[in-house]
């Protein structure tokens, strides 16, 4: 399977999709990276390896239909059949959503529904949950929201700070997104309503 990979910044979920993506009996291969950010530090990942790059920046077409429109035409061109949001920083618009319906995917750092949008490792440790995480899905219209693939947990320390949880669940993204990844491409994920079942289970 073809993926397509947008991209807003480090890219290091990018990185272990084309790192799983070596392995040649992965069954999916990053096609195409776009990011809305000329200067993101994972278009050089991807450069490294070999990966086609395409910069496209909002501020460069009329409005964000015309934005969107050049991405599904690239994503089309280069025959991607599943795109994952990978730190892409901008919010899609219902068409482009639409488009994509169930072959649109997101890698979020919070054990969704709890802390949807920005600073979910303070927001956890604030909140005073014991345990925090990331979770693969299904992208729907309204942020952060979806059918669920993978979800990967991490326990929150006494004396956790933000940057040290994060780096727990990152490692933890970075196993959960090309887990996902390979389920859908294996086809043995399918999405009823907001369920997902994976024929002979996730791991
Ligand atoms: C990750 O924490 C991801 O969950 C969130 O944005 C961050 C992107 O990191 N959506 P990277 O660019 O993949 O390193």
């Amino acid at each position: 399977m073809r993926l397509g990979v947008l991209i807003s910044g480090r890219g290091s979920n990018l990185q272990a999709l084309i790192d799983a993506a070596c392995d040649p009996a992965y069954p999916a291969e990053v096609a195409l990276v776009i990011s809305n950010k000329p200067d993101a530090a994972g278009l050089d990942r991807a450069r490294a390896a070999g990966i086609a790059t395409l910069v496209l920046k909002p501020k460069d077409f009329a409005d964000k239909a015309a934005h969107e429109a050049a991405m599904t035409a690239a994503l089309e061109r280069a025959g991607v059949g599943l795109v994952c949001l990978a730190g892409y920083m901008r919010l899609l618009s219902p068409v482009f959503v639409t488009a994509w319906h169930d072959r649109l995917i997101n890698i979020h750092p919070s054990l969704l529904p709890a802390f949807p949008g920005l600073d979910t490792h303070a927001k956890a440790i604030d909140t005073g949950v014991r345990f925090h995480g990331c979770t693969v899905h299904f992208v729907r219209v309204e942020m952060d929201t979806g059918p669920i693939i993978v979800q990967a947990a991490v326990p929150v320390a006494d004396d956790d700070t933000p940057d040290r949880l994060a780096a727990r669940v990152l490692t933890q993204e970075h196993k959960a997104y090309p887990l996902a990844v390979r389920l859908i491409a294996e086809g043995r994920v399918s999405v009823e309503g907001n369920r997902v079942a994976v024929r002979g289970g996730a791991v």
